[in-house]
Protein backbone atom coordinates (compact mmCIF):
# COMPACT_ATOMS: atom_id res chain seq x y z
CA UNK A 1 0.00 0.00 0.00
CA UNK A 2 1.27 3.64 -0.62
CA UNK A 3 0.87 6.25 2.36
CA UNK A 4 1.76 9.61 3.07
CA UNK A 5 3.21 11.09 5.90
CA UNK A 6 2.35 14.66 6.83
CA UNK A 7 4.44 16.61 8.58
CA UNK A 8 8.39 17.63 8.37
CA UNK A 9 10.66 16.98 11.48
CA UNK A 10 12.64 14.42 13.69
CA UNK A 11 9.15 12.88 14.82
CA UNK A 12 7.89 12.54 11.38
CA UNK A 13 11.48 11.04 10.44
CA UNK A 14 11.03 8.40 12.94
CA UNK A 15 7.54 7.24 12.30
CA UNK A 16 8.57 7.12 8.20
CA UNK A 17 12.11 5.25 9.40
CA UNK A 18 9.55 2.37 11.45
CA UNK A 19 6.64 2.70 8.67
CA UNK A 20 9.00 1.78 6.18
CA UNK A 21 9.87 -1.70 8.12
CA UNK A 22 6.30 -2.91 7.35
CA UNK A 23 6.07 -5.57 4.55
CA UNK A 24 2.18 -3.97 4.45
CA UNK A 25 4.22 -0.49 3.27
CA UNK A 26 4.90 0.34 -0.50
CA UNK A 27 5.84 3.89 -1.11
CA UNK A 28 5.46 6.22 1.62
CA UNK A 29 5.43 9.65 0.46
CA UNK A 30 6.19 12.79 2.98
CA UNK A 31 4.45 16.26 2.37
CA UNK A 32 6.80 18.39 2.28
CA UNK A 33 9.47 16.33 4.75
CA UNK A 34 12.37 17.54 4.33
CA UNK A 35 15.97 16.49 2.70
CA UNK A 36 17.52 13.87 5.29
CA UNK A 37 14.48 11.82 4.30
CA UNK A 38 15.57 8.73 2.57
CA UNK A 39 12.76 6.50 3.50
CA UNK A 40 10.12 8.49 1.73
CA UNK A 41 9.59 10.63 -1.06
CA UNK A 42 9.73 14.10 -0.65
CA UNK A 43 6.78 16.03 -2.05
CA UNK A 44 6.44 19.68 -2.43
CA UNK A 45 2.96 20.18 -0.37
CA UNK A 46 2.73 21.81 2.91
CA UNK A 47 1.15 20.53 6.04
CA UNK A 48 -1.34 22.97 6.15
CA UNK A 49 -2.11 23.10 2.59
CA UNK A 50 -5.37 20.70 3.28
CA UNK A 51 -6.60 21.20 -0.58
CA UNK A 52 -3.25 20.73 -2.34
CA UNK A 53 -2.69 16.76 0.48
CA UNK A 54 -6.27 15.63 -0.80
CA UNK A 55 -5.48 16.44 -4.10
CA UNK A 56 -2.27 14.56 -4.20
CA UNK A 57 -4.06 11.54 -2.04
CA UNK A 58 -6.58 11.43 -4.93
CA UNK A 59 -4.21 11.38 -7.36
CA UNK A 60 -1.77 8.86 -6.27
CA UNK A 61 -3.14 5.57 -5.48
CA UNK A 62 -2.72 5.90 -1.57
CA UNK A 63 -4.43 3.74 0.50
CA UNK A 64 -3.68 5.34 4.19
CA UNK A 65 -2.44 8.53 5.87
CA UNK A 66 -0.43 9.73 8.98
CA UNK A 67 -1.22 13.02 10.10
CA UNK A 68 1.70 13.75 12.53
CA UNK A 69 1.64 17.64 13.28
CA UNK A 70 -0.93 19.58 15.60
CA UNK A 71 -1.62 22.24 13.00
CA UNK A 72 -3.02 20.42 10.25
CA UNK A 73 -4.87 17.86 12.58
CA UNK A 74 -6.54 21.47 14.08
CA UNK A 75 -7.29 22.66 10.84
CA UNK A 76 -9.02 19.62 10.03
CA UNK A 77 -6.83 17.36 7.67
CA UNK A 78 -8.21 14.37 9.13
CA UNK A 79 -11.69 15.03 7.95
CA UNK A 80 -10.59 16.00 4.81
CA UNK A 81 -9.08 12.77 3.94
CA UNK A 82 -11.75 10.58 5.49
CA UNK A 83 -14.16 12.20 3.20
CA UNK A 84 -12.83 10.91 0.49
CA UNK A 85 -12.47 7.26 1.68
CA UNK A 86 -9.10 7.86 3.16
CA UNK A 87 -8.13 6.12 6.31
CA UNK A 88 -6.27 8.52 8.30
CA UNK A 89 -4.31 8.03 11.83
CA UNK A 90 -4.76 10.72 13.42
CA UNK A 91 -8.08 13.01 15.39
CA UNK A 92 -10.73 14.68 13.91
CA UNK A 93 -10.83 18.20 14.11
CA UNK A 94 -12.80 18.57 16.85
CA UNK A 95 -10.78 16.03 18.95
CA UNK A 96 -7.94 17.78 18.02
CA UNK A 97 -9.11 20.61 20.20
CA UNK A 98 -7.98 18.92 23.32
CA UNK A 99 -4.38 20.43 21.90
CA UNK A 100 -6.14 23.24 19.80
CA UNK A 101 -7.64 25.23 22.69
CA UNK A 102 -6.38 25.03 26.58
CA UNK A 103 -9.95 26.36 27.58
CA UNK A 104 -11.06 23.21 25.96
CA UNK A 105 -8.78 21.10 27.48
CA UNK A 106 -9.10 22.76 30.72
CA UNK A 107 -12.85 23.07 30.63
CA UNK A 108 -12.86 19.28 30.08
CA UNK A 109 -10.74 18.15 32.16
CA UNK A 110 -12.57 20.13 35.07
CA UNK A 111 -16.19 18.72 34.33
CA UNK A 112 -14.83 15.25 33.93
CA UNK A 113 -13.11 15.32 37.51
CA UNK A 114 -9.38 14.84 36.23
CA UNK A 115 -6.76 15.90 37.86
CA UNK A 116 -4.95 19.39 36.41
CA UNK A 117 -3.74 22.12 37.94
CA UNK A 118 -6.84 24.84 39.42
CA UNK A 119 -7.26 27.75 36.74
CA UNK A 120 -9.80 30.63 35.40
CA UNK A 121 -10.11 31.70 32.19
CA UNK A 122 -9.99 34.94 31.05
CA UNK A 123 -11.79 36.85 27.95
CA UNK A 124 -10.74 40.26 28.62
CA UNK A 125 -7.29 41.72 29.65
CA UNK A 126 -8.76 44.13 32.27
CA UNK A 127 -10.42 41.02 34.14
CA UNK A 128 -7.38 39.35 33.92
CA UNK A 129 -4.70 41.99 35.61
CA UNK A 130 -7.58 42.34 38.22
CA UNK A 131 -6.84 38.60 38.97
CA UNK A 132 -2.86 38.66 38.81
CA UNK A 133 -3.03 41.29 42.07
CA UNK A 134 -4.59 39.16 44.14
CA UNK A 135 -3.45 35.24 43.02
CA UNK A 136 -0.47 33.34 44.75
CA UNK A 137 2.83 33.50 42.88
CA UNK A 138 4.23 32.16 40.67
CA UNK A 139 1.51 31.93 38.32
CA UNK A 140 1.67 30.00 34.99
CA UNK A 141 -0.28 31.95 31.88
CA UNK A 142 -1.03 30.07 28.71
CA UNK A 143 -2.68 31.47 25.83
CA UNK A 144 -5.87 29.22 24.44
CA UNK A 145 -4.74 28.63 21.12
CA UNK A 146 -1.56 26.93 19.75
CA UNK A 147 1.38 29.11 20.02
CA UNK A 148 4.56 26.72 18.38
CA UNK A 149 4.89 26.24 22.19
CA UNK A 150 5.45 29.24 23.12
CA UNK A 151 2.15 30.24 24.55
CA UNK A 152 3.39 29.08 28.21
CA UNK A 153 4.77 31.92 30.55
CA UNK A 154 5.66 31.28 34.41
CA UNK A 155 5.86 34.17 36.04
CA UNK A 156 7.33 34.37 39.24
CA UNK A 157 6.40 38.35 39.78
CA UNK A 158 3.34 40.23 39.58
CA UNK A 159 5.20 42.53 36.97
CA UNK A 160 6.58 39.65 34.93
CA UNK A 161 2.67 38.28 34.82
CA UNK A 162 1.18 41.75 33.80
CA UNK A 163 3.75 42.03 30.78
CA UNK A 164 3.20 38.51 29.93
CA UNK A 165 -0.93 39.14 29.71
CA UNK A 166 0.43 42.29 27.77
CA UNK A 167 2.30 40.51 24.99
CA UNK A 168 -0.34 37.67 24.67
CA UNK A 169 -3.72 39.61 24.80
CA UNK A 170 -3.16 43.20 23.84
CA UNK A 171 0.08 42.76 21.45
CA UNK A 172 -1.61 39.47 20.05
CA UNK A 173 2.12 37.97 19.75
CA UNK A 174 0.37 34.45 19.27
CA UNK A 175 -2.28 36.22 16.92
CA UNK A 176 -5.98 35.32 17.36
CA UNK A 177 -4.28 32.03 19.96
CA UNK A 178 -4.39 35.20 22.32
CA UNK A 179 -8.05 35.98 22.22
CA UNK A 180 -8.53 34.28 26.19
CA UNK A 181 -6.12 33.16 28.46
CA UNK A 182 -5.99 30.45 30.97
CA UNK A 183 -4.02 31.49 34.46
CA UNK A 184 -3.25 28.61 36.28
CA UNK A 185 -1.90 27.49 39.87
CA UNK A 186 1.95 26.53 39.48
CA UNK A 187 2.57 22.69 40.16
CA UNK A 188 6.21 21.51 41.19
CA UNK A 189 7.33 17.48 40.68
CA UNK A 190 9.06 16.01 38.12
CA UNK A 191 7.06 15.92 34.71
CA UNK A 192 6.25 12.59 32.21
CA UNK A 193 5.56 12.42 28.71
CA UNK A 194 3.36 9.74 27.84
CA UNK A 195 2.06 8.77 24.51
CA UNK A 196 -0.63 6.33 23.78
CA UNK A 197 -2.49 4.66 21.05
CA UNK A 198 -6.10 5.00 21.77
CA UNK A 199 -8.96 3.84 18.94
CA UNK A 200 -11.27 5.67 21.34
CA UNK A 201 -12.51 2.42 22.92
CA UNK A 202 -9.24 1.22 24.50
CA UNK A 203 -6.09 3.18 25.36
CA UNK A 204 -2.75 1.90 25.08
CA UNK A 205 -0.02 4.08 27.07
CA UNK A 206 3.57 3.70 25.31
CA UNK A 207 6.79 3.50 26.76
CA UNK A 208 6.67 6.69 29.48
CA UNK A 209 9.49 9.14 28.25
CA UNK A 210 11.25 12.62 29.80
CA UNK A 211 11.94 15.76 27.55
CA UNK A 212 14.43 18.17 27.99
CA UNK A 213 13.08 21.78 26.73
CA UNK A 214 15.33 24.25 28.07
CA UNK A 215 18.18 24.97 25.32
CA UNK A 216 20.92 24.84 28.40
CA UNK A 217 22.84 22.40 30.60
CA UNK A 218 20.82 21.93 33.85
CA UNK A 219 17.24 23.47 32.80
CA UNK A 220 18.73 26.92 31.90
CA UNK A 221 18.09 29.06 29.29
CA UNK A 222 14.68 29.57 27.24
CA UNK A 223 12.12 27.33 26.09
CA UNK A 224 12.68 24.89 22.99
CA UNK A 225 10.50 21.83 21.24
CA UNK A 226 13.17 19.99 22.99
CA UNK A 227 16.50 19.64 22.64
CA UNK A 228 16.77 15.44 24.20
CA UNK A 229 14.76 12.50 25.24
CA UNK A 230 15.16 9.23 27.51
CA UNK A 231 12.59 6.41 27.63
CA UNK A 232 11.55 5.10 29.54
CA UNK A 233 11.21 7.82 32.52
CA UNK A 234 12.17 6.12 35.47
CA UNK A 235 9.66 8.78 37.43
CA UNK A 236 6.79 6.93 36.19
CA UNK A 237 6.73 3.91 38.79
CA UNK A 238 4.03 1.20 38.11
CA UNK A 239 1.91 2.68 40.64
CA UNK A 240 1.78 5.93 39.35
CA UNK A 241 1.08 4.00 35.73
CA UNK A 242 -1.80 2.66 37.65
CA UNK A 243 -2.52 5.57 38.99
CA UNK A 244 -2.99 7.69 35.47
CA UNK A 245 -4.53 4.49 33.61
CA UNK A 246 -7.35 5.30 36.16
CA UNK A 247 -7.77 8.45 37.30
CA UNK A 248 -6.55 10.42 33.80
CA UNK A 249 -6.28 8.03 30.85
CA UNK A 250 -9.19 6.20 30.68
CA UNK A 251 -11.83 9.19 32.27
CA UNK A 252 -9.96 11.50 29.18
CA UNK A 253 -11.30 9.16 26.13
CA UNK A 254 -14.58 8.63 28.09
CA UNK A 255 -15.10 11.73 27.99
CA UNK A 256 -13.79 12.82 24.60
CA UNK A 257 -16.50 10.36 23.91
CA UNK A 258 -19.12 11.64 26.16
CA UNK A 259 -18.57 15.35 24.18
CA UNK A 260 -19.22 13.64 21.05
CA UNK A 261 -15.26 13.99 20.08
CA UNK A 262 -14.23 10.68 19.87
CA UNK A 263 -10.33 10.51 20.00
CA UNK A 264 -8.25 8.42 17.37
CA UNK A 265 -4.38 8.33 16.99
CA UNK A 266 -1.64 9.38 19.45
CA UNK A 267 -3.12 11.33 22.66
CA UNK A 268 0.18 13.11 24.69
CA UNK A 269 -0.31 13.47 28.35
CA UNK A 270 1.89 15.95 29.84
CA UNK A 271 1.98 15.15 33.00
CA UNK A 272 3.45 16.30 36.74
CA UNK A 273 3.80 14.23 39.39
CA UNK A 274 3.26 16.14 42.03
CA UNK A 275 3.05 15.28 45.92
CA UNK A 276 -0.78 15.15 46.09
CA UNK A 277 -0.52 12.61 42.90
CA UNK A 278 -0.20 13.03 39.03
CA UNK A 279 -2.06 15.75 37.37
CA UNK A 280 -1.96 16.77 33.67
CA UNK A 281 -0.25 19.79 32.05
CA UNK A 282 -1.23 19.25 28.90
CA UNK A 283 -2.62 17.41 26.42
CA UNK A 284 -1.20 17.14 22.82
CA UNK A 285 -2.79 15.70 20.03
CA UNK A 286 -0.04 13.96 18.12
CA UNK A 287 2.72 12.14 18.85
CA UNK A 288 5.57 14.52 20.88
CA UNK A 289 8.74 15.56 19.27
CA UNK A 290 11.67 14.49 20.38
CA UNK A 291 9.81 12.22 22.37
CA UNK A 292 8.59 9.87 19.06
CA UNK A 293 12.87 9.75 18.72
CA UNK A 294 12.80 7.66 22.01
CA UNK A 295 9.38 6.11 22.15
CA UNK A 296 9.26 4.64 18.37
CA UNK A 297 12.49 2.63 18.45
CA UNK A 298 11.64 1.22 21.42
CA UNK A 299 8.47 0.00 19.66
CA UNK A 300 8.27 -4.01 18.81
CA UNK A 301 4.96 -4.36 16.96
CA UNK A 302 4.48 -3.28 13.71
CA UNK A 303 3.89 0.67 13.72
CA UNK A 304 1.33 0.20 10.11
CA UNK A 305 -0.50 -2.49 11.78
CA UNK A 306 -1.26 -0.44 15.06
CA UNK A 307 -2.27 2.69 12.78
CA UNK A 308 -4.52 0.75 10.94
CA UNK A 309 -5.89 -0.55 13.98
CA UNK A 310 -6.80 2.57 15.52
CA UNK A 311 -8.05 3.82 12.08
CA UNK A 312 -10.14 1.13 11.88
CA UNK A 313 -11.51 1.10 15.69
CA UNK A 314 -10.00 -2.37 16.22
CA UNK A 315 -6.76 -1.96 18.78
CA UNK A 316 -8.09 -4.37 21.11
CA UNK A 317 -6.92 -6.30 18.84
CA UNK A 318 -3.29 -5.89 18.65
CA UNK A 319 -0.65 -6.74 20.87
CA UNK A 320 1.25 -3.62 21.24
CA UNK A 321 4.84 -4.93 22.85
CA UNK A 322 8.17 -2.52 23.73
CA UNK A 323 11.30 -3.68 24.33
CA UNK A 324 12.72 -3.80 27.74
CA UNK A 325 15.52 -1.73 26.86
CA UNK A 326 16.30 2.08 27.20
CA UNK A 327 16.61 4.58 24.58
CA UNK A 328 18.49 8.27 24.41
CA UNK A 329 17.92 11.31 21.57
CA UNK A 330 20.08 14.10 21.53
CA UNK A 331 19.58 16.48 19.43
CA UNK A 332 21.78 18.87 17.36
CA UNK A 333 20.75 22.53 17.06
CA UNK A 334 21.87 25.40 14.97
CA UNK A 335 23.80 27.41 17.11
CA UNK A 336 21.79 30.63 18.10
CA UNK A 337 17.90 28.27 18.46
CA UNK A 338 15.55 29.07 20.00
CA UNK A 339 16.33 33.06 18.44
CA UNK A 340 17.91 33.84 15.28
CA UNK A 341 20.21 31.03 13.32
CA UNK A 342 22.13 30.77 9.95
CA UNK A 343 21.33 27.98 7.91
CA UNK A 344 22.42 26.20 4.88
CA UNK A 345 25.83 24.79 6.17
CA UNK A 346 26.98 21.19 4.81
CA UNK A 347 26.40 18.49 7.10
CA UNK A 348 28.39 15.09 7.76
CA UNK A 349 26.75 12.20 8.80
CA UNK A 350 27.75 8.79 9.48
CA UNK A 351 27.21 5.88 7.07
CA UNK A 352 26.76 3.83 9.39
CA UNK A 353 26.11 5.75 13.15
CA UNK A 354 28.55 4.28 16.22
CA UNK A 355 26.75 1.66 18.55
CA UNK A 356 23.51 1.13 15.68
CA UNK A 357 22.27 4.75 16.14
CA UNK A 358 19.63 6.42 14.48
CA UNK A 359 20.12 9.75 13.37
CA UNK A 360 16.49 11.28 12.96
CA UNK A 361 16.74 14.29 10.30
CA UNK A 362 14.50 17.57 11.43
CA UNK A 363 15.77 20.25 9.27
CA UNK A 364 17.36 19.91 6.44
CA UNK A 365 17.18 19.99 2.49
CA UNK A 366 19.55 19.19 -0.36
CA UNK A 367 21.05 22.18 -2.24
CA UNK A 368 23.29 21.20 -5.28
CA UNK A 369 23.01 17.97 -4.31
CA UNK A 370 24.22 18.15 -0.43
CA UNK A 371 22.67 17.91 2.32
CA UNK A 372 22.52 21.23 4.26
CA UNK A 373 21.00 22.13 7.38
CA UNK A 374 17.41 23.91 7.07
CA UNK A 375 15.88 24.57 10.57
CA UNK A 376 16.43 25.05 14.35
CA UNK A 377 16.55 21.49 15.76
CA UNK A 378 18.73 20.03 12.59
CA UNK A 379 18.56 16.28 13.96
CA UNK A 380 18.51 13.69 16.76
CA UNK A 381 20.44 11.12 17.41
CA UNK A 382 18.95 7.96 19.19
CA UNK A 383 21.01 5.04 20.60
CA UNK A 384 19.48 1.95 22.44
CA UNK A 385 21.17 -0.28 25.16
CA UNK A 386 20.01 -2.31 28.38
CA UNK A 387 20.81 0.98 30.63
CA UNK A 388 19.84 4.31 30.74
CA UNK A 389 23.67 5.12 31.67
CA UNK A 390 24.81 3.30 28.12
CA UNK A 391 21.97 4.29 26.25
CA UNK A 392 23.19 7.96 26.83
CA UNK A 393 27.04 7.39 26.49
CA UNK A 394 26.28 5.76 23.14
CA UNK A 395 23.44 8.62 22.15
CA UNK A 396 27.10 11.17 23.17
CA UNK A 397 29.32 9.05 21.30
CA UNK A 398 27.40 8.88 17.91
CA UNK A 399 26.52 12.56 17.88
CA UNK A 400 30.37 13.20 17.82
CA UNK A 401 30.10 11.69 14.53
CA UNK A 402 27.73 14.08 13.37
CA UNK A 403 29.44 17.85 11.58
CA UNK A 404 28.15 20.73 10.76
CA UNK A 405 29.16 24.39 11.44
CA UNK A 406 27.42 25.70 13.89
CA UNK A 407 26.06 22.37 15.82
CA UNK A 408 24.62 23.10 19.45
CA UNK A 409 23.62 20.18 22.05
CA UNK A 410 23.20 19.93 25.33
CA UNK A 411 25.62 17.72 27.15
CA UNK A 412 23.30 16.51 30.06
CA UNK A 413 21.01 14.92 28.50
CA UNK A 414 19.28 11.68 30.61
CA UNK A 415 21.39 13.10 33.79
CA UNK A 416 17.92 14.34 35.55
CA UNK A 417 16.60 10.85 34.72
CA UNK A 418 19.87 8.84 36.49
CA UNK A 419 19.56 11.14 39.68
CA UNK A 420 16.31 9.55 39.94
CA UNK A 421 16.56 7.25 43.39
P1 LIG B 1 3.15 23.29 27.84
O1 LIG B 1 3.42 24.04 26.59
O2 LIG B 1 1.73 23.33 28.29
O3 LIG B 1 3.77 21.90 27.80
O4 LIG B 1 3.99 24.00 28.97
C1 LIG B 1 5.36 24.14 28.83
C2 LIG B 1 6.03 23.82 30.14
O5 LIG B 1 5.62 24.77 31.12
C3 LIG B 1 5.67 22.47 30.71
O6 LIG B 1 6.44 21.44 30.19
C4 LIG B 1 5.95 22.70 32.17
O7 LIG B 1 7.33 22.55 32.45
C5 LIG B 1 5.58 24.14 32.38
N1 LIG B 1 4.24 24.26 32.95
C6 LIG B 1 3.06 24.32 32.29
N2 LIG B 1 2.04 24.42 33.14
C7 LIG B 1 2.57 24.43 34.39
C8 LIG B 1 2.02 24.51 35.71
N3 LIG B 1 0.72 24.64 35.93
N4 LIG B 1 2.87 24.48 36.74
C9 LIG B 1 4.21 24.38 36.54
N5 LIG B 1 4.78 24.31 35.34
C10 LIG B 1 3.98 24.33 34.27
N1 LIG C 1 8.22 17.71 23.12
C1 LIG C 1 7.01 18.32 23.43
C2 LIG C 1 5.99 18.30 22.39
O1 LIG C 1 6.10 17.64 21.38
O2 LIG C 1 4.99 19.01 22.54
Amino acid sequence: MNIIVIGSGGREHAIIKKLAQSEAVDTIYALPGNGGMTEAECVDVGAKDIPAIVEFAKTHDIGFAVVAPDDPLVLGCVDALEEIGIPCFGPSAAAAQIEGSKVFSKNLMKKYGIPTAAYEVFESADDAREYIKTCDLPIVIKADGLALGKGVLICMTREEAEDGLREIMEDKVFGASGNRVVIEEFLEGPEVSVLSFTDGKVVVPMVSSMDHKRIGDNDTGLNTGGMGTVAPNPYYTADVAAECMETIFLPTINAMNAEGRTFKGCLYFGLMITKNGPKVIEYNCRFGDPETQVVLPLLETDLFEIMQAVAAGELEKVDVKFKDAHACCVILASNGYPKKYATGFPMTLPEQPKHNAEIYIAGAKVKDGVLVTGGGRVLGVTAVADTLETAVKYAYEAAADVKFEGAYMRHDIGQRALQCK
